[in-house]
């Protein structure tokens, strides 16, 4: 059985810098792009979490050479048509929906079928809206149920480029049919609600046949068939959905300043960031660069008093759709009611997320009103926790564990976190951290 986590202490004020793990984001992109490069890869930084060892070894079965030694990364890329596909082969991604959703569109030519498996979070989540699209290139699926995993996928020798509407703001969905599409002779189209945009960003940086148009409330984006990959040299950015726990666990503490160094800002992640801003909280980005295309800086965070309620404007929803679990810990902090909508999608995270950010802040009696796509949260300036809580049966989501145990040392209490390993998913030093604080 997995450990649980004791917490029954505040923790005390800090002046820190720290430096989170490599973007998980990024990192798995890495790892896909470097299998199809022509050539060595190199990476240092690359976060060696389970999610992203899942796709280390997913590229391995497909006949692709990984070296890891210390903090780097060798990929011996085969380029666009080198992934060897061979009879009965299994992909097991483990808890990663972008593993298991990307790659399916870099085997959207296997002659043989390939199954993918998860674990028991990742099988319960919805593989028909990737399915469908990948479908219209000429590839056969067989969903678990008409709808998760496993699954097989039979790709085909003809495949023909599509026109795609992505609505829901996926970024997994669409970067999978941009990998097909890398893959596909002639135009493949996508209209695209606003999402991460690592995936062009790394196409643009190695000149592939990929152009984006930026609209208001969507990207056009025109793929091509990619002939030769250069290998890609990669430093990872640190992970601003990991560098969220320290933000907040700064900013609800009563006086404490944290440097947080070479975090990604990517314009389309950064939206806890503005969303904290207008709750008052003091962050400042500072020595912004440029690296291959991707924004970075430090980020510079102090205790917050005379936290604001907001209504989040839906437009902030996609650039912080993994932060918004920890958003809802300042919201309980902040002087009246905030109101989060449109996001249905936070209940198709790896545990229903929305359902688990109101059970959080009740068991720490905080009020709420939830529906199916948003939630109202009755902020208290004075919250303090006197009770026991325990939080358990959350399907292992590494957030929900992680914003757990940032309210524990926020607001006290006696608290019992169950399955401290799920961390492991997106980010082991996570708790080695919170001791480098404590010091
Ligand atoms: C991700 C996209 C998002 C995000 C996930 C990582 C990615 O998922 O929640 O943690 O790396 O493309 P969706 O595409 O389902 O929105």
């Amino acid at each position: 059985m997995s450990k649980i986590f004791k917490i029954s202490k505040k923790i005390d004020d800090f002046n820190k810098s720290i430096e989170v793990s490599g973007d998980k984001s990024l990192s798995i992109r890495w790892v896909l792009f470097s299998a199809i490069a022509n050539g060595i890869s190199k990476a240092k930084n690359l976060l060696l979490s389970e999610d992203v060892i899942a796709a280390i070894k997913a590229v391995r079965t497909l006949g692709i050479k990984v070296k890891i030694k210390n903090n780097s990364c060798n990929i011996e890329g085969k380029g666009i048509d080198g992934l060897k596909f061979k009879k009965n082969l299994e992909i097991d991604a483990k808890n990663s929906g972008t593993l298991a959703r990307l790659i399916l569109g870099l085997l959207i030519n296997t002659p043989y079928k390939i199954k993918i498996v998860g674990d028991k979070s990742l099988s319960k989540r919805d593989f028909k809206r990737i399915a469908d699209p990948l479908e219209k290139f000429g590839a056969k699926f067989t969903l678990n149920n008409n709808r998760g995993l496993p699954l097989t996928i039979l790709g085909t020798k003809n495949l023909k480029p599509i026109k795609y509407f992505e609505k829901r703001g996926s970024a997994q969905c669409k970067s999978a049919v941009i990998f097909a599409g890398l893959k596909t002779s002639g135009k493949t189209f996508i209209k695209a609600k606003k999402s991460r945009n690592h995936t062009e960003l790394l196409c643009k940086y190695l000149s592939l046949p990929l152009k984006v148009k930026n609209k208001k409330n969507y990207d056009l984006i025109e793929i091509n068939k990619a002939k030769i990959i250069k290998p890609l040299s990669y430093k990872i950015p640190s992970d601003i959905s990991s560098s969220a726990f320290f933000i907040v666990l700064t900013a609800l503490s009563k006086n404490s300043h944290l440097l947080i160094k070479n975090v990604n800002i990517n314009p389309s992640r950064k939206g806890i960031i503005t969303i904290l801003k207008k709750m008052g909280v003091k962050i400042f980005l500072k020595k912004i660069r440029n690296y291959k295309g991707e924004l970075i800086s430090n980020i510079f965070v102090k205790s917050s008093k005379n936290i604001k309620s907001i209504n989040c404007p839906t437009k902030l929803n996609s650039g912080a759709i993994d932060e918004f679990l920890i958003i809802f810990l300042v919201a309980a902090k902040a002087n009246g009611i905030s109101y989060f909508k449109d996001l249905s999608e936070l209940n198709q995270k790896e545990s229903p997320r929305l359902v688990w950010g109101a059970k959080i802040l009740n068991l720490m009696g905080v009020k709420t009103i939830t529906t199916n796509d948003s939630i109202k949260i009755f902020g208290n300036p004075k919250l303090e926790i006197n009770k026991k809580i325990i939080i358990k049966n959350y399907l292992k989501d590494h957030r929900v564990f992680m914003t757990s145990v940032i309210a524990a040392l926020s607001f006290g209490g006696e608290w019992q976190i169950h399955d401290e390993d799920s961390i492991n998913t997106s980010f082991p030093s996570f708790l080695k951290i919170i001791n480098q604080l404590k010091k």
